[in-house]
């Protein structure tokens, strides 16, 4: 079993990195912490950066979780060949553009690139956001998989994420801690990236964003609204090359450890919305596949 730690970052390739990174700063609050060869760093917290723009191709790059030491990746690589998961382990440049001492890098069965990363390095001062969106955290992930149940039974089987709740066969959010979901898989046409999740400090915060997003154009896709399954108040957004970012504030805990994943009827009218908004599903970002040409793929 895969001891996953927490979500580290996601990479994102960018056409036009200056845009990205204008948006993500000055629109939805992050802070740039550099730019390095053609690579932007934006972090929410202490990681040293949870989102990387890379210039090249439009389209995610991979998401990167944080195993406890080398002695876990190594397992971790054993354990995901035993499989029958094509592992490619990261090289030293790799490592440094990624800020981490170490890591390897698969495809899920649909293809999403996942990363493993060990010593993911830590910026201890304060953020300092782009705008005060009330931002506390890099919150979750959401990956896309023509087949949630599938995409369920990989993570589950070989990593300790367990099924917090279902939305039908449309959705099922994991958690690899107390959190109710810092992964979830999103049934899609195909791998991708379906949004990246900030937690903010509160009601107000989303509101005020939303308000905010809206004076400025910008396509809200969902929300303001609350989810049943972890009774988190939403707004998704949509950023340059098709990013969508969410906001969220309030997300559940779950310490019982007799919690039972709960099966909710996305046709029912509160199942993604107990407030009734309309609903839509966010859009994804596609997945630049595995074998791109590195250049081309801005890896
Ligand atoms: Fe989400």
């Amino acid at each position: 079993m895969i001891e996953l730690q927490d979500i580290a970052y996601v990479r994102s390739g960018v056409a036009d990195l200056p845009t990205a990174v204008d948006f993500a700063v000055n629109v939805v609050g992050l802070e740039l912490v550099g730019h390095v060869d053609g690579h932007a760093y934006l972090r929410a917290d202490t990681r040293h950066h949870c989102l990387a723009f890379v210039e090249g191709r439009s389209g995610v790059l991979s998401s990167g979780f944080t195993l406890i030491d080398e002695d876990a990746l190594a397992a971790a690589e054993s354990e995901l060949e035993a499989a029958g998961v094509k592992v490619i382990r990261g090289d030293r440049a790799g490592a440094t553009a990624r800020h981490v001492r170490d890591y390897l890098a698969f495809e899920d069965p649909f293809g999403n690139v996942v990363e493993l990363v060990v010593d993911q390095s830590r910026l201890p001062g304060p953020v300092r956001f782009g705008r005060t969106a009330g931002i506390t955290e890099f919150g979750h992930l959401c990956l896309d998989a023509p087949d949630v149940r599938v995409a369920y039974r990989f993570w589950s089987s070989l990593f300790n994420a367990r099924a917090s709740d279902w939305i039908g066969d449309m959705a099922c959010l994991m958690r690899i801690d107390p959190v109710h979901h810092k992964l979830a898989v999103f049934k899609g046409d195909g791998p991708g990236l379906c949004h990246i999740n900030f937690q903010v400090e509160s009601i107000d915060d989303v509101m005020r964003s939303w308000h905010f997003l809206t004076e400025r154009g910008v396509e809200i896709e969902m929300g303001p609204g609350r989810h049943p399954q972890s009774s988190a108040i939403f707004l998704y957004f949509k950023g340059p090359e098709g990013l969508t970012y969410e906001y969220s504030y309030g997300v559940r805990r779950i310490t019982d450890e007799t919690w039972r994943p709960r099966y909710f009827d996305p046709a029912e009218p509160d199942a993604i919305d107990l407030w009734r908004g309309p609903t839509k599903r966010p859009g994804t970002q596609t997945q630049i596949p595995f074998t791109a040409e590195p250049r081309e793929a801005g890896r």
